[in-house]
């Protein structure tokens, strides 16, 4: 509730005051009077009683004047928000308007009080200050529901950044698989091959070294994939120099035996063969793609005498790399599709249609290059430009 400190050095005008104030309690106006017998009473209670909201307060009194009082108490953080309200006597009313309202005093009354005017005025007072401090409880209500969604709000935007790791991881690991495939099949198949040799004793001391060295080339690759995967999010990776001729040797290493093995004849026309910045292992994981997806066409479809060709070239100071086969293109319908990500149209054959999304991914989004499909007489023609 509120409290008004009426103060006065006379024990009977204290009374008097608080039987006036007395007058004007109702439930619009609660309110409880403390009195304070003295400047100094008043200090020590209005500086130990935060629920003083107003003080009526006696100028003339012999320990401490009003006017001192007043001084002390608008210099103290603790009290200098309350309203003060001087009484005075009348014939000192002009030093009062002088001086009160300097010190900060927000009205004064002169002796003998004028009861209506002075009810009238107290209860405007009590008003303002009633509204002021439920203004004040909606300001802090305010500020804690502020202060509370943005916590919420912070703790959704860790939620939110832990699902899209969580999502990022899942589409790491989605392509991790992907490109596993081939190196995998790929030492299978050699295994088999010297199993069947060793069953026919036919495995010499000389295959078994090649052979097993292939694998451990495989196997090196897997290992490669993975980390290059790791650091496939990360946003300051070093760059390397990369050599076309180098790279499509190093992809041929582990997937010419697979294309050749089915009759796919490989060509290439390497007319690039300049050193530049990039991330190498990652183009390979692209280049890697295409031919797997090639491959794939040319056996889809049966053609006669299959090939894939590799061509690199440079023009305006880009290096490009094209990867073309004559499978005969990918359909119009769908060509502005391929590159979304699940779109396949091998789904029967365990198509994850994640090749051509990863692998624009990795050429325009970390290489700042651009990866581009057309068709030619042949087929489909898929163009890196970096
Ligand atoms: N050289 C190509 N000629 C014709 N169509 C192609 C060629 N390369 C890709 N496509 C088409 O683009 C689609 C998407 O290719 P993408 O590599 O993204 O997925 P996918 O090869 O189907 O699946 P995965 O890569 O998991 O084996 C293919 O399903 C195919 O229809
Ligand atoms: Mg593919």
């Amino acid at each position: 509730m509120e409290k008004i400190l009426i103060v006065d050095d006379k024990e009977a005008n204290l009374y008097s005051l608080d039987a006036l104030l007395e007058e004007i309690k109702c439930d619009e106006y609660q309110f409880e009077t403390i009195s304070a017998l003295g400047g100094e009473e008043a200090l020590r209670i209005a500086m130990s009683d935060s629920d003083v909201q107003l003080i009526i307060l006696d100028i003339q009194m012999p320990d401490i004047d009003g006017f001192e009082v007043a001084k002390f108490l608008k210099s103290s953080s603790k009290t200098k928000h309350i309203p003060i309200i001087f009484l005075t006597a009348a014939f000192k009313a002009d030093e009062f308007v002088k001086n009160g309202f300097k010190i900060g005093a927000i009205d004064y009354f002169s002796k003998p009080i004028e009861k209506h005017q002075f009810l009238n005025k107290i209860k405007l007072y009590l008003q303002l200050i009633i509204k002021n401090k439920k203004l004040k409880e909606m300001n802090l209500t305010l500020n804690q529901k502020v202060t509370e969604e943005v916590e919420k709000n912070k703790h959704q935007q860790i939620m939110m950044f832990q699902q899209s790791r969580l999502a990022q991881m899942g589409e790491m690991l989605s392509m991790i698989a992907h490109q596993w495939r081939q190196p995998l099949s790929a030492i299978n198949a050699t295994s088999i091959a010297m199993n069947i040799s060793a069953r026919f004793e036919d495995l010499g001391h000389k295959e078994v070294i090649e052979k097993t060295d292939k694998i451990s080339e495989y196997a090196q690759y897997l290992s490669t994939t993975i980390e290059d995967f790791r650091d496939f999010f990360k946003e300051h990776k070093a760059t390397q120099q990369l050599n076309y001729e180098e790279l499509i040797k190093s992809v041929l290493n582990i997937v010419e035996i697979s294309i050749t093995n089915k009759d796919i004849e490989i060509k290439q026309d390497i007319n690039c063969t300049e050193n530049f910045e990039t991330y190498p292992n990652e183009i390979k994981q692209v280049v890697l793609n295409l031919l797997k997806n090639a491959e794939d066409i040319l056996l889809e479809k049966k053609i006669k005498n299959p090939f894939i060709k590799i061509t690199t070239y440079q023009e305006n100071n880009k290096y490009i790399l094209e990867v073309n086969d004559n499978g005969g293109g990918v359909p119009e319908s769908i060509i502005n599709n391929i590159f979304d990500p699940y779109f396949s149209t091998k789904l029967q054959k365990d198509g994850t249609g994640l090749g051509l999304y990863m692998s624009k991914t990795i050429i325009e989004e970390h290489c700042k290059g651009k990866l581009s499909v057309s068709n030619n007489q042949d087929g489909a023609v898929f163009k890196i430009t970096l």
